[in-house]
C-alpha cells in the first residue's frame, strides 16, 4: 500500500492480483465466517466491502434460500463481485457506499447476518465503535455480526509474531500456488505486511482484538468471541439478543 489515505483503484488492482497469495488461510477463513452464521431461511445477509466477491459467493452457495446485499466503495470491485456471483445473480444485490458514513446503516429489512473481511481496519477506533453500535441496532434478533480482519497486537512481541507468521503464510501460499516465491517478493515490495511497519500507512488503522471484543459487548452483542486468530488476522463475532 502506497501511503494513500483511502483505499484506491491501485489498492484494488493489487488486491485482485495478489489476494489469493496475501490472505492467510483464505479458503478456511471463508468457511469459518459462514460457519458462524445460523441457518436463516429466506433471510438477508449483508457483506460490507466484498472485493472480488468470494465470500458473497460462498454465502449464496451455503445459504441457498438467502439473499446477499454486497456494499463496497469501489464500482470496479462490485463488478468483480457480480461476475464472481453470476450463477446466483437473482439473489445478489450490490451498491456503492462509504464504510465510514452512517446513512447506509438502515436496511429495507433487518439483516440476519452482517459480515466483513479485511475492511473494517480502515476505520479508526471511534468509527469502529459507532459502526458496531449501528449494526447491532440494524440486525434482527438472533442475527450475527461476523468480522474477519487484521488486529493490532498491543505488544512488540505480538507484532513480531504476527509479522513472522504472515510472511510464512504468504511464502507457503506462493509456493503452493506457483511453485516459486515471486508473489512473496511482491508482498515485500509492496510493503503489505502491516505488522512489520505498523505506523507506516495511514490507510490501515487496526485496533486490538481485545478492544474490538469489548466494543461488541458494549454495543449490546452477546456470545462475543474470537473463533480464529493467525498471523494477526482474526475472525470474531457477536449475536444480537
Ligand atoms: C482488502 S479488500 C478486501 C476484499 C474482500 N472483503 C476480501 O476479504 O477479499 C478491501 C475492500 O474494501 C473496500 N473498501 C476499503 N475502504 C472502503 C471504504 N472506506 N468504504 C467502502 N469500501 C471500502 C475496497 O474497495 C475493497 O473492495
Amino acid at each position: 500500500m502506497q501511503g494513500e489515505q483511502h483505499w484506491s483503484d491501485n489498492n484494488s488492482r493489487s488486491f485482485l492480483d495478489y489476494g489469493r497469495y496475501f490472505v492467510p488461510e483464505r479458503e478456511r477463513q471463508i468457511d469459518m465466517i459462514a460457519d458462524l452464521i445460523p441457518a436463516a431461511p429466506g433471510g438477508l445477509l449483508v457483506e460490507l466491502c466484498p472485493g472480488e466477491g468470494l465470500l458473497s459467493r460462498a454465502l449464496l452457495e451455503r445459504f441457498a434460500d438467502c439473499r446477499v446485499l454486497a456494499l463496497d466503495g469501489s464500482e470496479p470491485m462490485l463488478e468483480q463481485t457480480r461476475a464472481t456471483c453470476r450463477d446466483h445473480a437473482g439473489r445478489l444485490a450490490t451498491g456503492t457506499f462509504e464504510l465510514a458514513d452512517r446513512d447506509w446503516r438502515r436496511f429495507s429489512e433487518p439483516p440476519h447476518a452482517i459480515v466483513s473481511s479485511l475492511a473494517i481496519h480502515h476505520l479508526d477506533g471511534l468509527q469502529k465503535q459507532t459502526l458496531f453500535a449501528d449494526l447491532a441496532a440494524a440486525l434482527r434478533s438472533g442475527g450475527v455480526l461476523v468480522v474477519a480482519d487484521i488486529v493490532r497486537p498491543p505488544s512488540a512481541a505480538g507484532l513480531a509474531i504476527a509479522a513472522r507468521q504472515w510472511d510464512e503464510a504468504v511464502r507457503s501460499r506462493a509456493l503452493a500456488i506457483d511453485g516459486d516465491l515471486a508473489a512473496f517478493a511482491e508482498f515485500n515490495r509492496l510493503g503489505w505486511n502491516y505488522f512489520r511497519n505498523p505506523d507506516g500507512e495511514p490507510i490501515d488503522k487496526p485496533s486490538s482484538l481485545a478492544e474490538q471484543l469489548a466494543w461488541l459487548s458494549e454495543a449490546g452483542f452477546t456470545a462475543v468471541d474470537c473463533a480464529w486468530l493467525f498471523a494477526g488476522h482474526a475472525i470474531f463475532s457477536g449475536r444480537k439478543p
